[in-house]
């Protein structure tokens, strides 16, 4: 059955949410096959898979692409696309433009948007013109060059007040879930536990209402560039190396074709 932004609100309390992220149909087609709740077309792809140090590189047109071959795989899981680096910064109606091209073009089926409270009206005016908002706090990776490294967001007291009266304000200006990057658990918790809308995290404990884990992280693709929460589920990045070794083998030693 289709997963939808109601579907994601109703699992709140019921049953952990399962996010991941994808890039290309093949892989969204099997995360969908697997049970994955949610497929986020994340600017992650700039640096798991284009090759990038960030994901500053990572235009709307790269976006559209990847965010285009995912639907493709039309899956049961919600198709979500992330507005890339400085996008939602712009006036109003260029973001308007953006994430109508990502859902009428593209075929996603929600926007995730980094930033807080600032960023709270502008999301108020998507949602109220039907788009589908999914707030990103704690650790915005697009203030990379601003923060100067990526680091763990809400030991701090005062920044802790200031995630929670963010995550309150995304809850009001109508966003349908909430990414809890890096955040300290116990901020995470009482996140969650604060608002109605449900909190998906990566890095930031077992207690908000779902999680998320970058593709590439979780199927072992590149083992030596894992963050330190995240865990590898399966060695996709041996097993692909083992295939490639076997094929140049096989054609060296002329056993393949026959
Ligand atoms: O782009 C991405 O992959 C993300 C992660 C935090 C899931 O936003």
């Amino acid at each position: 059955m289709k997963t939808t932004t109601l579907t994601l609100r109703k699992l709140k309390g019921q049953r952990p949410i399962v996010a991941t992220t994808a890039y290309d149909v093949i892989t969204a087609r099997l995360a969908a096959e697997a049970g994955v709740d949610v497929i986020l077309v994340g600017d992650s792809v700039g640096n798991t898979l284009l090759g990038f140090d960030s994901t500053l590189p990572v235009t709307l047109d790269m976006m559209a692409h990847h965010t285009a071959a995912v639907a493709r795989a039309r899956p049961d899981a919600l198709v979500a696309a992330d507005v890339p680096f400085g996008e939602a910064h712009f006036d109003y109606e260029r973001v308007l433009a953006g994430c109508q091209r990502l859902m009428q073009q593209s075929g996603a089926e929600a926007v995730k948007i980094e930033g807080g409270a600032r960023l709270a009206p502008l999301m108020a005016r998507l949602t109220g013109a039907g788009v589908p908002v999914w707030g990103h706090i704690g650790l915005e990776p697009q203030q990379v060059r601003v923060l100067g490294r990526y680091r763990k967001f809400g030991v701090d007291p005062a920044e802790a007040e200031r995630l929670l009266a963010d995550a309150l304000a995304l809850e009001k200006a109508g966003c349908f879930a909430l990414l809890l990057e890096m955040t300290e658990p116990n901020l995470a918790r009482t996140i969650t536990e604060t608002l109605k809308i449900p909190t998906i995290g990566i890095g930031s404990g077992p207690d908000c209402d779902g999680q998320i884990l970058v593709s590439t992280d979780l199927l072992g693709l590149n083992p030596e560039a894992m963050p330190g929460f995240a865990r590898a589920f399966a060695a996709v990045g041996e097993e692909t190396k083992k295939g490639f070794a076997a094929y140049v083998a096989a054609v060296r030693a002329r056993k393949y074709p026959k």
